[in-house]
């Protein structure tokens, strides 16, 4: 059975996960009123993978004979300024996840709850790719600069993204 500590972190997160998947939306639903729909099917991908990554965390409260729970939390940003800066909000977002994600291991860690360890790695390694896909659009847009052709190629790029459930343990 997981103990109080380690399931109240997994709850927290489980919030911010689901505040991800509403946040990633939310960029959606800007791309989409500026006219880049495949950058906003990314965005949709990206709002799938972050309720998969809650749902993740919920069933894993479940398996270990815990309580989940689930809390609400604010309203997501609604207006950017270009998809650059909506990617590099993205970028940003994703570092701080990381710092939870970080945070959750170190309880796992002072909990010597180690099946919460090894079930957290799964997720320490999907914030190096998060990071680094967020990473890699910001430096595609950096080099693309004006070109509306350019950033009409990339949006069809963007636009074949599909979702592809994580494994399961
Ligand atoms: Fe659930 Fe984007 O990390």
């Amino acid at each position: 059975m997981i103990n109080e500590k380690m399931q109240d972190a997994f709850n927290k997160q489980v919030t911010a996960e689901f505040y991800s998947a509403h946040l990633y939306l939310s960029m959606a639903a800007y791309l989409e009123s500026i006219d880049l729909p495949g950058f906003a099917n990314w965005m949709r991908i990206q709002y799938q993978e972050e309720v998969s990554h809650a749902m993740k965390m919920f069933d894993y409260v479940v398996e270990r004979d815990g309580r989940a729970t689930i809390t609400g939390f604010e309203d997501p940003q609604v207006e950017w300024k270009s998809a650059l800066d909506i990617f590099e909000g993205a970028y940003s977002h994703e570092q701080k996840v990381t710092g939870l994600i970080n945070n959750l291991m170190d309880i796992a860690i002072t909990e010597k709850d180690h099946a919460a360890n090894i079930f957290l790695q799964w997720f320490v390694n999907e914030q190096v790719e998060e990071e680094a896909s967020a990473k890699g659009i910001i430096q595609q847009l950096k080099m693309l600069g004006d070109s509306k052709g350019g950033l009409f190629q990339m949006d069809r790029e963007l636009g074949q993204r599909v979702f592809t459930p994580p494994a399961s343990e």
